[in-house]
């Protein structure tokens, strides 16, 4: 495989400067509508696999990844099975360091509370179906144990108990927000509320936890977003009004993490009658954040901070300089058929964007999106 030198113009320690990456092999340059940046890091992603893989692979999912500029991922335990034991986390680990980016998992929720004491997983993710299978006394002797092993809860925070009839209105996330404030305060562990829908989630959350946004609640609402259930996710699209004050406040500095819940089905079941939760956005993802900054809205120190340098803070990762990804500076239209994974399709389609990936590098490697494949080079000699 050859080996290349990149030269261009990168974003480094919060500013913009000409820089060489790579051994002493043949350099490709980048001209000033190109940027490197630090690789995109997203902490909450649905590889599927095993009993699913009809929906997504690892590898699928990975090359989804490297074509959204993203070099490590959190995968999510809600696979067919569930992660709650030592034994899967162990051996899907073991999976996930094969891929060609870097690979973390977050473990399910046991009911045997001993699984968490040989697994040792830095994340526990709990769902809504958790807190209304085993109740919140469960929850609470789960981040007790938490707190003992210095792991972080990661809650999809909704509390069950407000679902009606198939709908799972805000004060679900509320109540929910509220009963976790009394848990932190008692029990002391660390917790993260991943996938905030509401601007007073954010507010409330400063201090005792910390919350991620996805690109859907930021982008997509009840009004703007009409495909059906290509739509559906849980938690809900919100009105126009919440979602703009979701944004001000991802302005404002009161959101930690942006990640994707990047969650593929198949096109038959989102457009079935009773379509499955979930949207398809490690692609795009980092192209909907530098649009952000193209409006002005966001500066580049926010893109990378909130889908970079925190969650890779928040995965334990040590971000080493071949880490890292292109962006072609223009403008681009979403095509779903473009994307590289199982899942081609997002209510997004047809959106123009700002920032095209062109390449990414991680471990030693540098993939180039060549059309629907990746032409990849060594960065070392
Ligand atoms: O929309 C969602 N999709 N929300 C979830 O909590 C699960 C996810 C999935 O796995 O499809
Ligand atoms: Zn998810």
């Amino acid at each position: 495989m050859d080996c290349v030198k990149i030269e261009g113009r990168a974003y480094v320690a919060g500013s913009l400067k000409r820089v060489k990456i790579g051994g002493s092999c043949k350099t490709i340059q980048f001209s000033d509508k190109y940027l490197i940046l630090p690789g995109m890091v997203d902490i909450h992603v649905h590889f599927r696999d095993w009993g699913l893989a009809y929906k997504e692979t690892l590898a699928g999912g990975s090359m989804s990844a490297l074509a959204g500029g993203v070099v490590a991922v959190g995968d999510m335990p809600n696979t067919k099975p569930h992660i709650k034991t030592a034994e899967l986390y162990a051996k899907r680990l073991r999976e996930g360091a094969e891929l060609p980016i870097v690979y973390r998992l977050h473990m399910g929720l046991p009911e045997d509370l001993t699984q968490l004491e040989i697994a040792k997983p830095h994340t526990l993710k709990i769902y809504p179906e958790d807190i209304a299978a085993y109740g919140w006394g469960h929850v609470k002797r789960a981040l007790e144990k938490c707190a003992e092993l210095g792991c972080t809860a990661i809650f999809h925070c909704e509390d069950p108990a407000f679902f009606k009839n198939g709908v799972r209105p805000p004060e679900a996330e509320l109540a929910c927000v509220e009963k976790l404030r009394r848990l932190k305060s008692e029990t002391g562990s660390s917790i993260h509320i991943t996938h905030v829908t509401l601007p007073q989630t954010a507010e409330v959350s400063r201090g005792w936890a910390t919350v991620d946004v996805t690109p859907h609640h930021l982008y997509l609402d009840g009004e703007n977003c009409r495909e059906g259930g290509l739509c559906r996710v849980n938690p809900p699209l919100r009105t126009p009004e919440v979602r703009k004050k979701l944004l001000a406040a991802l302005v404002s500095g009161l959101v930690d993490i942006y990640a994707t819940d990047h969650a593929p089905h198949t096109i038959e079941e989102k457009t079935s009658e009773n379509p499955p939760p979930g949207i398809c956005s490690l692609e795009i993802a980092l192209s909907l954040l530098l649009t952000l900054w193209r409006r002005g809205v966001l500066s580049l120190g926010d893109v990378v901070r909130l889908y970079s340098k925190r969650p890779a803070r928040f995965l334990g990762l040590d971000m080493g300089l071949d880490m890292f990804t292109i962006v072609k500076l223009e403008e681009w239209e979403v095509r779903g058929v473009d994307f590289l994974g199982k899942c081609k399709f997002t209510p997004l389609e047809r959106r123009r964007v700002f920032g095209r990936v062109v390449a990414t590098a991680v471990g030693g490697k540098i993939y180039f999106r060549d059309g629907a494949n990746f032409d990849v080079r060594n960065l070392q000699p």
